[in-house]
């Protein structure tokens, strides 16, 4: 692991995908860093960001900067979330305890995902900034109830639904690496389930394209049941439809992910920033966008609000920052992510990240 002094020295958080490869099994860093099909949305996550060109404006008074958002009423120093992402001690031996001392460091939001190796309740003893939690819905309604009441327990401020997995998409790399969680890193059982990949019997290599641990037939009226009685914000995530944006919030949904997963569902896909502009016409204001997928720069920060995100969500930049240094490591992430948003923000003509609008691009 690198120390305070040699964190201070990397530059980028590409640079940290390339330090993370050394500090990585083979396994760890193809299922980390992989993507599905032939990873082209993972490609247009980051192409988009890159064709999409600023428009500064010059003699404006740059002189402070505010990055500050609010979310549901909560203040936040800076619009960057921690997307949820699972198995943190694959990348640490602390798992999710060092994430969310990282998360604290950094001043950012966690979005604890469900399928993690360390307990909620023990991340939430350790968390100084809001926790929220990523469910996956069950086929059973009684085990999501269960796991929701047991995390709003535990502290959670927020439950992001992810919608977009109804079964296993190809992730090639990984399989191709035969990834397993190695001895010593367990899945953390939220509500008494028994996990993996269920084999299929019928199948020549018994391959299953589904989970035992998410539904593949929930539907809307399970949202809609979701909102009848979790009281806590309720944001959907996994949404690329103006129509299943608007869809949302028709069932009460509090705010939508635009999500691509990163590219690990399904390949070929748009990407999350392509998708934006027409999901932030449709909605007006009606709800709260937030975006992920992609993002690796300041640059990529403010374009996502410019066009109409009020926060974006990181994922695999802070695993990298978690496996080479820690919880020091995402806070370098954080780090260098918000000085150059402030950087875009000084450069552009736009001080007030509330004052971006789509004529801050070219
Ligand atoms: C994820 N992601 C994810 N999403 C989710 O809703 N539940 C989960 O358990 C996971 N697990 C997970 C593991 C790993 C290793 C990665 C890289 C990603 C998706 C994640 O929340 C987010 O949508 C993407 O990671 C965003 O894209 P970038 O920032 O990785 O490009």
């Amino acid at each position: 692991m690198l120390d305070q002094h040699e964190l201070a020295a990397v530059q980028t958080l590409d640079d940290f995908e390339v330090l993370a490869k050394s500090h990585l099994t083979y396994q760890a860093y193809e299922f980390v860093a992989g993507a599905a099909g032939d990873e082209c949305t993972a490609a247009e996550n980051r192409a988009a960001f890159r064709r999409t060109r600023l428009q500064p404006r010059v003699l404006v008074d740059v002189s402070r900067t505010d990055t500050s958002m609010t979310l549901f009423g909560r203040r936040h120093t800076h619009p960057i979330l921690l997307a949820p992402t699972g198995y943190h001690k694959l990348f640490h031996a602390e798992g999710e305890a060092a994430t969310v001392r990282g998360a604290k460091l950094g001043e950012a939001t966690l979005i604890a995902a469900a399928f993690a190796t360390t307990s909620i309740e023990d991340m939430a003893a350790q968390a100084r900034q809001p926790l929220w939690f990523q469910l996956y819905l069950h086929r059973d309604r009684g085990v999501t109830r269960g796991v929701v009441e047991r995390t709003i327990a535990a502290g959670c401020e927020a439950i992001c639904v992810t919608v977009d997995v109804p079964s296993n998409g190809p992730r090639d790399r990984e399989l191709r690496a035969g990834f397993v969680l190695p001895p010593g890193v367990e899945r953390v059982n939220l509500a008494g389930l028994e996990g993996g990949v269920a084999a299929s019997s019928d199948r020549p290599f018994g391959r299953s394209i589904y989970s035992a641990l998410r539904s593949a037939s929930a539907t809307w009226a399970d949202l809609e049941w979701l909102r009848s009685w979790v009281k806590v914000p309720l944001l959907v995530k996994g949404i690329l439809h103006p129509d299943d944006a608007e869809r949302a919030v028709a069932c009460g949904c509090d705010g939508v992910i635009v999500s691509n997963h990163g590219g690990r569902t399904i390949d070929t896909v748009p990407a999350t920033l392509d998708v934006l502009p027409r999901i932030t016409d449709r909605l007006a204001g009606r709800t709260t966008l937030l975006l992920d997928g992609g993002v690796r720069r300041g640059t990529d920060v403010f374009k996502a609000i410019a066009l109409g995100a009020a926060a974006v969500c990181i994922g695999r930049p802070y695993l990298y920052g978690l496996a080479v240094g820690g919880e020091f490591g995402i806070a370098r992430v954080l780090e260098i992510l918000r000085s150059e948003l402030e950087m875009t923000m000084c450069l552009v003509g736009c001080p007030e990240l509330n004052k971006a609008r789509p004529s801050c691009l070219a």
